[in-house]
């Protein structure tokens, strides 16, 4: 069985997130989870980073694109593209302006089920229906209709990596093996032992 309890992910707050000073509210919303913060680094992405990233998957923009169809068929409304890969196309050329404007921090994450518990955390991918209580919901109000309207990219905060082998990949990208810190947490006792023996005295 795959060792879920050293699953890594990666986190992006995006430019919005750093504008909209949200820094110190969305980095506790993942730290008291339980995960163990395990890299970080604020720094200005530029357009050849933006495209590797979101590229790392080479469906990306077939996939992205028709998720985002999906979305406007399913609120009645028309997408301005029905070809996935031009959908994607135009979202990719608007996530490196927005990824391109201002610095983000961008972290590594490791824990249980990290990849999943930080999707929960994060929310759905468009703020005008992330459930409330998670990031997104909470904190942002844009939908696809209006970002794509105004030609800019969806203001979703945060990125999240939607698989461990995403992850594994994403973390490759922005970090060297150096930057990634091995250090145990004295939380991890009650999160993952399995006698809870040594706490009386
Ligand atoms: P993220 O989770 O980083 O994955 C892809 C990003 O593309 C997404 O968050 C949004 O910021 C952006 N995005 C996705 N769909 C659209 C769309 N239809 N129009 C504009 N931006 C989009």
């Amino acid at each position: 069985m795959k060792n879920f309890k050293k699953e890594k992910t990666l986190i992006i707050i995006k430019p919005d997130g750093i504008q909209r000073s949200l820094i110190g509210e969305i980095i506790k919303r993942y730290e008291r989870s339980g995960l163990k913060l395990i890299a970080l680094k604020m720094l200005v992405p530029d357009k050849n980073l933006t495209q590797k990233h979101y590229l790392i998957d080479p469906q990306w923009k077939q996939k992205t694109g028709q998720n985002t169809i999906n979305a406007y068929r399913s609120h009645n409304e028309t997408p301005p593209f029905s070809d996935p890969t031009k959908m994607g196309n135009f979202i990719l050329d608007k996530l490196v302006k927005y990824f391109t404007c201002s610095p983000v921090i961008v972290m590594a994450w490791q824990g249980m089920h990290a990849v999943e518990i930080v999707r929960k955390i994060t929310g759905g991918t468009e703020p005008k229906s992330s459930d409330m209580g998670t990031i997104r919901g909470d904190f942002t109000i844009d939908s696809y209709a209006i970002a794509d309207t105004d030609k800019r990219a969806v203001r979703n905060l945060v990125h999240a990596s939607g698989s461990p082998e995403e992850a594994e990949a994403e973390i490759k990208l922005w970090f060297k093996p150096s930057e990634i810190l091995n250090y145990r947490l004295l939380n991890e006792e009650i999160l993952y032992d399995v006698n809870l023996d040594g706490i009386l005295e």
